[in-house]
């Protein structure tokens, strides 16, 4: 497996240039060696081997044998082997949680607040071990049983985004764990640090099981993996996080081989306040939401429509709050916001601000890339101010990106909010219960979160998580987003000695 020979101990020492770090480096990948920069100073955090053809080949083939025996494994020890992760995760949380800040820029509360997530999806699994609930009904023919039962699928592939490295494989891994499964990961080269060391410390778990070759990872900087396990017919389901566009891809190319897919794909979120609101809870929440993970959440709140009687007010109270946000090394604890993860990232939020005043957005705060950081990484938390939804606020561009708008009343806010292809996350602040329901009812919010008087990011892992439309349909993580990771089967049984046919038919030829 591409990941052999790193040791999450490693991640101790990942401060110092030339620590164990520098280990990674030396078993030399056939694949290339991915040279991982943190977006914090450039500093280079590990020299990390790339998994070959041939690789990818062994490691699908390992997760393929471990299957035969792990789907026999009972379902709730299943779940002790996830427990026992659990415990390792929260004995390293605070170095895994640095090392998802030095690797994708995140401050420290919020990268150990991931491998919180991990942690919790990890519980959750447990509990769900002992649940994996069939139904029964009753035959409409004398004699006869009618159940349902889940079995394990196969192997998952699992492709992540750089934005939660370790959390959202959580979610997928060790439900598809407990379900019986066994998961091939294919991280975003930017996350690959962090996935190296989760796989590392999952994998030596399941090793002292006897369990070798449930939790591996390919590793690849190009994306040729992702679509190597969309194609390939002994993945089951492939689990995909990442941009429409490669969504798309995945589930074409899993498509014509009839195979499973789970998609979370953007997020284009926005926020509604209604002039009932409490302005200064909306404030915090949008803060939040709009302003942390730097704006690189798929969860991020992006547009934010208020009724036009207090959006003056509103903007005062955001930008006071706005200027008082630190920007800098994610490590230190006075700042709210570091880096972005890379040039692209940098130039695509200037090319967003620069359309959106095209178009006829107020540049309100920020705009700009920030010099004299550690690195040429960092941004200013930006507001543009629009009189009606422009182009621009149709797409998600990946930064600290907040788009203003006034509205006459709720109807319209709704109908604005919806007016986008994409469906994840929503939010509507009031005090009104009426609208509150609206806002929640069919012809309210299309999205596949809905949340009133909270933002549209952060969510908890035990309710399902995914969107509608372009987001991709998928439901991950927590409620009974298992059943994805399991095939149903039905199942009749005849008790008695007479062989009756269902629907009253009579074949009996006399
Ligand atoms: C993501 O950005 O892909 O709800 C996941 C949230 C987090 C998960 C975000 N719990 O913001």
């Amino acid at each position: 497996m591409s990941f052999k020979g790193y040791s999450v101990d490693t991640v101790t020492d990942m401060n110092t240039k030339d620590g164990l770090w520098s280990r990674l480096g030396r078993e030399a990948g056939a694949g290339g060696i991915y040279h991982s920069i943190s977006p914090i100073d450039g500093v280079k955090l590990a020299d990390i081997s790339l998994a070959s053809d041939e690789q990818y080949e062994r490691t699908v083939e390992g997760a393929c044998t471990t299957f035969l025996d792990w789907r026999e494994v009972p379902a709730p020890d299943r779940g002790q082997l996830i427990r026992e992760i659990a415990e390792k995760l929260r004995s390293r949380k605070r170095e895994l949680g640095l090392l998802i800040t030095s690797e994708v820029g995140k401050i420290s509360s919020e990268g150990e607040g991931e491998i919180q997530e991990a942690i919790d999806i990890a519980d959750f699994a447990m509990g769900l071990s002992r649940q994996l609930y069939g139904r029964t009904m009753h035959s409409e023919r004398r004699e006869h049983r009618m159940f349902e039962q889940w079995h394990p699928l196969g192997v998952v592939g699992v492709i992540t985004a750089f934005n939660f490295p370790a959390a959202v494989w959580a979610w997928n891994a060790f439900v598809a764990a407990v379900c019986g499964n066994c998961i091939v990961w294919k991280p975003s080269e930017r996350g690959l640090s962090t996935a190296i060391a989760m796989t590392e410390l999952c994998d030596e778990v399941a090793r002292r099981w006897g369990c070798g070759g449930l939790f591996s990872l390919v590793s690849d900087n190009d994306g040729r993996f992702g679509a190597r396990l969309a194609s390939d017919p002994r993945i089951a389901l492939v689990s995909a996080t990442g941009s429409v566009a490669m969504g798309r891809s995945v589930a074409e190319t899993v498509g014509r081989r009839l195979g499973r897919t789970l998609l979370e794909l953007g997020g284009n979120n926005a926020a509604i306040v209604l002039a009932d609101a409490d302005i200064s809870l909306a404030v915090r929440s949008i803060l939040f939401s709009a302003v942390g993970t730097a704006g690189q959440r798929c969860t991020t709140m992006r547009r934010l429509f208020v009724e036009r009687s207090i959006i003056d007010e509103l903007q005062r109270r955001l930008v006071d709050e706005y200027q008082k946000v630190q920007v800098g090394d994610p490590r230190n604890s006075s700042i709210l916001m570091g880096p972005i993860i890379n040039e692209n990232a940098v130039r695509q939020f200037e090319k967003a601000v620069a359309i959106a005043q095209d178009q006829g957005a107020t540049l309100i705060i920020g705009g700009n890339r920030l010099s004299n950081m550690p690195s040429s990484l960092y941004v200013q938390p930006t507001i543009l101010r629009v009189d009606r939804p422009i182009p621009i606020m149709r797409e998600e561009t990946f930064a600290p990106i907040l788009y203003l708008c006034p509205v006459d009343d709720f109807e319209e806010a709704v109908k604005f909010q919806n007016d986008v292809p994409q469906g994840l996350s929503s939010a509507l602040f009031t005090s009104s219960m009426r609208y509150t329901e609206q806002f929640l009812s069919v012809t309210g919010s299309d999205c596949g979160i809905a949340n009133v008087n909270l933002g549209t990011s952060g969510a908890e892992i035990g309710g399902a998580f995914g969107g509608e439309k372009e987001t991709g349909g998928g439901r991950e993580s927590g409620s009974d987003s298992w059943k994805q990771y399991m095939r149903r089967q039905t199942n009749t049984i005849n008790f008695g000695t007479k062989g009756h046919l269902a629907q009253g038919i009579v074949f009996d030829g006399e």
